[in-house]
């Protein structure tokens, strides 16, 4: 598995958090920046990089943090294919994988502590999708997004 992380200032210090957490458990990892906490960025950059990272398949899934969680998720929601999950909790972040697919996963540096935050993370990449009645429901974003898209 290789997941793709991106984040602005604002969730530049979590990220870093997350890469510890990467490695410890050997998984692989693309950084497409922030690369510091001093600099004000804007998050839609890095929230469409993941994005096309995720969709192109460079990378299986995405993991952003910006401030909130909030912005970095609607730019990466923008690129059609990306389900963004912006999570605060263990029982979201389970449920956006098994129901909803999440192929993306929102954080908030300024949220969460960092303890919370990892166990986010754990809990969403160790949790499957269930399809079944549930990619009935996904699809039909796809046909939402289609519909909107022409
Ligand atoms: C940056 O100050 C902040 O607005 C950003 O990190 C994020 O919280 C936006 O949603």
């Amino acid at each position: 598995m290789r997941i793709g992380l991106g984040c602005d200032h604002g969730g530049y210090n979590l990220k870093l958090e997350i890469i510890e957490y990467l490695k410890s458990k050997n998984i692989e990892y693309i950084d497409f920046g922030a690369n510091n906490d001093k600099e004000s960025v804007d998050y839609p950059v890095y929230g469409e990089k993941v994005a096309n990272a995720v969709i192109s398949k460079e990378v299986d899934y995405g993991i952003v943090c910006c401030g909130t969680g909030i912005g970095i998720s609607l730019a990466a929601n923008k690129v059609p294919g990306i389900r963004c999950a912006v999570v605060s909790d263990v029982f979201s972040a389970k449920m956006s994988r098994a129901h909803n697919n999440a192929n993306m996963l929102s954080l908030g540096e300024r949220v969460l502590g960092r303890g919370l935050a990892l166990e986010i993370v754990d809990a969403w990449l160790n949790t499957e999708f269930e399809g079944d009645r549930h990619l009935k429901r996904v699809n039909m974003i796809s046909e939402i997004e289609k519909k909107h898209n022409k």
